[in-house]
């Protein structure tokens, strides 16, 4: 049997916030989730309210999602943030930020924003997760491309978000 990080360490009241676009949530996306949920004692997974970007699914309709997804996991809640990160890790009393690193290409721009967040509030701590590799080349943007070109998404998004895709941009 696989022991939670909480069952070796005593009791893990560490905090931890999983920030993103979730537009929408991918498998990438899940396993990450998944991966930290067993590190952290409580992992809030957060979409961010007001994006420049113009999103495919509302934030309540990627909260919708994201709440089915991380039914699974009982220390797992999903919440919406506006601001800066790092001032809403404090008003939720966490230390610890999480973000999924695919390949090379990410890591610079995480590093500039885990640099920056540190910078802001030093007591913050950004952990970078690795998805599972067969997830390395997932994002949503892809998808959402793949599904609008006919392409075939099943296994890189989870079964709702897929009904959801393709009744959204193919409307069946
Ligand atoms: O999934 P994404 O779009 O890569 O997530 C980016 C996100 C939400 C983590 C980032 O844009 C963010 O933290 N925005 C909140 C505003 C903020 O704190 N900006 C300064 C970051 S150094």
């Amino acid at each position: 049997m696989r022991l939670h990080w909480s069952q070796v360490n005593g009791s893990n009241s560490t905090i931890a916030v999983y920030p993103g676009s979730f537009d929408p949530i991918t498998s990438g996306h899940r396993d990450v989730i998944a991966r930290a949920a067993k590190i952290a004692g409580r992992l809030i997974v957060a979409v961010l309210r007001n994006e420049r970007k113009q999103p495919l699914f509302s934030v309540e309709e990627r909260i919708e999602m994201l709440s089915e997804v991380v039914r699974e996991f009982p220390n797992v809640e999903v919440d919406a943030f506006d601001g800066l990160l790092v001032d809403y890790c404090q008003s939720r009393g966490a230390h610890l930020i999480v973000r999924g690193i695919r390949a090379i290409s990410d890591y610079e721009g995480e590093l500039q924003m885990a640099l920056m967040n540190r910078r802001l509030r030093p007591d913050v701590e950004t952990v970078f997760l690795m998805a599972g590799e067969q997830y390395s080349f997932v994002s949503s943007r892809l998808i959402k491309e793949i599904i609008r070109l006919g392409g075939d998404i099943r296994g890189l998004v989870p079964p709702v978000v897929e009904a959801r895709l393709k009744s959204r941009l193919l409307g069946g």
